[in-house]
């Protein structure tokens, strides 16, 4: 992504190339994940049927979920592939193609959320109030803004340049290796997409993959299925060779929550409190943080 002042007729897109395979794995999984931050720290805080803008809603899976529970609710998204995707997901949405840093709608919003660390993606803290300012103007007084990041200390404990997460499927498998350069604060993320054409070949790590996959799926917050997942995810990546690897890579920053904080009172947020999921404001580098703040 650049980190270029943008033009208003530029989008983020860099999820194109990943919308087919994220609708198949990431957004339904998110789905679920990132209902319980909203479900524990936004819903309670909105009337039954607010009108909700999810910024970076990806393929709209959460958009779907919210509007299941009576909410009234609009995607902006910088991918036009991902945003196919959440039209089919969430035909009620309303879902509209644009940037983050440059999107413009009036203020009629209850709430605003960003979810799965999508802010990550934007490169600095100039750009990232650009983002703050758009919220601010969409929210009604007193509208809510929430969202969620990776931040600086988290990343440089744990984006350490191996895989940590994938699947290998049928006709298709990918992994995420996720590394970051702590001294310049920014990192990326690149996912490798494998795709068979043909009928796969036989390969000695697949067979056991699909054996185990099973067991090591349902079993994977115990740390040696999720180790023994990653071991042979890892073996994969190395050793494949009759499936064509293609890498694309997502940069993106290390915030620091308290300069966001900063960024989020210049722009004339209030109440802005910085959490873990868990509910503790001391946020270590085991934990993401939560934002939530009001305008
Ligand atoms: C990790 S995905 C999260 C998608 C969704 N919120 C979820 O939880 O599944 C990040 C999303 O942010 C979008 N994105 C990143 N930077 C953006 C920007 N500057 N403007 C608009 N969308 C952006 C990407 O296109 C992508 O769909």
């Amino acid at each position: 992504m650049s980190s270029e002042k943008i033009s208003s007729h530029d989008h983020y897109s860099e999820y194109d190339t990943w919308a087919w395979l994220y609708n198949e794995t990431m957004g339904p999984q998110y789905r679920q994940n990132q209902l319980q931050p909203l479900e524990k720290m936004l819903l309670p805080q909105i009337s039954p049927n607010a009108e909700l803008l999810d910024v970076c809603c990806g393929t709209g899976h959460l958009v779907q979920n919210l509007i299941e529970r009576g909410y009234q609710l609009t995607g902006i998204d910088g991918s036009e592939q991902m945003l196919n995707y959440a039209r089919k997901n969430a035909p009620q949405g309303k879902f509209i193609l644009a940037d983050a840093r440059t999107f413009e709608l009036p203020p009629t919003f209850d709430a605003v959320f960003s979810t799965s660390a999508s802010l990550n993606h934007i490169m600095s803290i100039a750009e990232l109030k650009q983002v703050f300012q758009r919220v601010y103007t969409a929210l009604q007084n007193n509208g809510i803004f929430f969202f969620d990041i990776n931040h600086h200390e988290q990343m440089e404990r744990w984006w350490n340049g191996e895989v940590v997460e994938g699947e290998i499927k049928s006709t298709y498998a990918w992994t995420l290796t996720p590394k970051y350069n702590s001294s310049e604060r920014t990192g990326h993320f690149k996912v490798t997409m494998f795709q068979s054409k043909s009928q796969p070949k036989f390969s000695p790590i697949r067979s056991i993959w699909y054996f185990l996959s099973p067991l090591l799926n349902k079993l994977q917050n115990i740390s040696l299925f999720y180790k023994i997942r990653l071991k042979l995810l890892r073996l994969f990546q190395s050793q494949e060779k009759n499936w064509q690897p293609i890498d694309v890579s997502y940069p993106v920053r290390g915030h620091q929550p308290e300069e966001l904080k900063i960024a989020l009172q210049e722009i004339g947020f209030v109440d802005i409190n910085i959490c873990t999921l868990e509910g503790s404001t001391t946020i270590d580098n085991k934990h993401s943080a939560y934002f939530i703040c009001r305008k």
